[in-house]
């Protein structure tokens, strides 16, 4: 069987789904590599490292698609929906693509009903189940290590402070102050980010849970007289809440707004809108020059003055809207992507050189979006009016 590596094709994607130092994997399990020309390259991986490696090289897009049996991406279509649509015409059936795909967004969903009808096998990476077995498998998490380190570094840019407390014959620097919203993988990154660059942290979550892994890294979990008892699932993930509980902890969060310099907002609900936490008006209370960067701009942003991609002054306040922060991280990104990749490609193969994708297991039923002609995932299908299975 053959992997095949395509160069990525979203607008400035760095990142790509195989790295020279996971290759070895694919080998060892008795796949062959095929990578189409400088797909690593903008991520800092010549083809050089992954001949080295035993890589083939392709050299065109079609050649991979043609060869492949499995394709990784780390944008397919779905989540490259203008780009990503040329590879329809390249796949073929019994193919297995793998990559990140959006598959709960409608859009998406419907690109995934094409790829049934022509055949192809979709496990999208977004669909790993946060369980302890798929750990090592799950680049949501992995990707959003990255995102909120570099929210920070961005803000840092950005902001006309320094972050560190320094004693100078030139006088007292008293450290930045910067306070996380949503204390989930990206933002207990921010806060150890914050934290190594001298800055003194805030934090809050509506988990009350993570109150002693925000104080593990030296930040202070911010109380705020709010009954959020309900506020985590079976999975450990944040539930919805009402919208008089968002308008509560706004008006909470005011005044610590007031003696903050950065904010880093990543508070997120799976499959669902981001919650606005800060409204413009909150804003008028922040010293100017403060910078915030919101990490939910994709799913509608956490601060009402958040668009996708942009930095926008408001009430003297930079707030920052970018959405494909681990990009700008392309070499420990694709590192780091690979290898989730690579253990989940494992996993789907049952550690032989073929890919039986056993629906009994756990992880690759949750991972698997359209298998042998059919749309299987229950949310895919759900989002797509489809009828459920009984039983299901
Ligand atoms: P996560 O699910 O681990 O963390 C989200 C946290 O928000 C949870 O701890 C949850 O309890 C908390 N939360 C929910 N509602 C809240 C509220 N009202 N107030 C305070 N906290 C609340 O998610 P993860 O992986 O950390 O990702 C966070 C966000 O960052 C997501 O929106 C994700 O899509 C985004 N992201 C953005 C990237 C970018 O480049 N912009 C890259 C990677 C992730």
């Amino acid at each position: 069987m053959i992997v095949g590596v395509p160069k990525e094709t979203y607008p400035g994607e760095k990142r790509v789904a195989l790295t020279p130092s996971v290759l070895p994997t694919y080998l060892k399990s008795g796949l062959e590599v095929l990578l189409e020309k400088g797909a690593g390259v903008p991520a800092g991986f010549p083809d050089a490292q992954y001949e080295a490696q035993g890589a083939k090289i392709a050299q065109d897009r079609r050649e991979v698609f043609a060869s492949a049996d499995i394709l990784l991406q780390v944008r397919a279509w779905g989540a490259n929906l203008e780009e990503g649509k040329k590879d329809l015409e390249l796949l073929r059936e019994g193919q297995t693509l793998v990559g990140h795909f959006r598959p709960l967004f409608p859009e998406a969903a419907k690109a995934a009903r094409e790829l049934a009808a022509k055949g192809v096998n979709l496990a999208a990476m977004e669909l790993v189940p946060r369980i302890t077995r798929a750990q090592s498998m799950d680049a949501l998490s992995s990707q959003a290590t990255v995102a909120g380190y570099k929210a920070v570094l961005v803000a840092a840019d950005l902001l006309p402070r320094m972050f560190p407390m320094l004693m100078t014959a030139a006088g007292t620097i008293t450290p930045a102050r910067v306070f996380v919203i949503g204390a989930g993988v990206a933002g207990l990154s921010a806060i150890a980010t914050a934290r190594r660059l001298g800055a003194t942290v805030k934090a809050y979550d509506v988990r009350p849970a993570v109150k002693e892994q925000i104080e593990s890294l030296g930040a202070t979990f911010l109380e705020l007289p709010l009954e959020a008892g309900e506020a985590e699932d079976k999975g450990g993930y944040a539930r919805a809440m009402d919208e008089a509980f968002y308008e509560k902890q706004r008006k909470l969060m005011a005044e610590t707004l007031k003696e903050t310099d950065v904010v880093i907002t990543t508070a997120a609900i799976p499959g669902k809108k981001a919650p606005l936490l800060l409204t413009e008006s909150m804003l008028e209370g922040m010293e100017p020059g403060s910078v915030i960067v919101d990490l939910a701009a994709e799913t509608g942003g956490n601060c009402e003055a958040t668009r996708p991609d942009e930095t926008r002054e408001v009430h003297g306040v930079q707030v920052l809207g970018p959405t494909n922060l681990p990009s700008t991280v392309p070499y420990h990104a694709s590192s780091m992507y690979a290898r989730n990749v690579a253990n989940l490609v494992k996993h789907l193969a049952g550690g032989e050189g073929n890919l039986e994708l056993n629906l009994e297991d756990e992880i690759t039923r949750g991972v698997l979006v359209t298998k042998g002609g059919e749309v299987i995932h229950p949310r895919v299908k759900e989002i797509l009016g489809m009828p459920a299975e009984a039983g299901k």
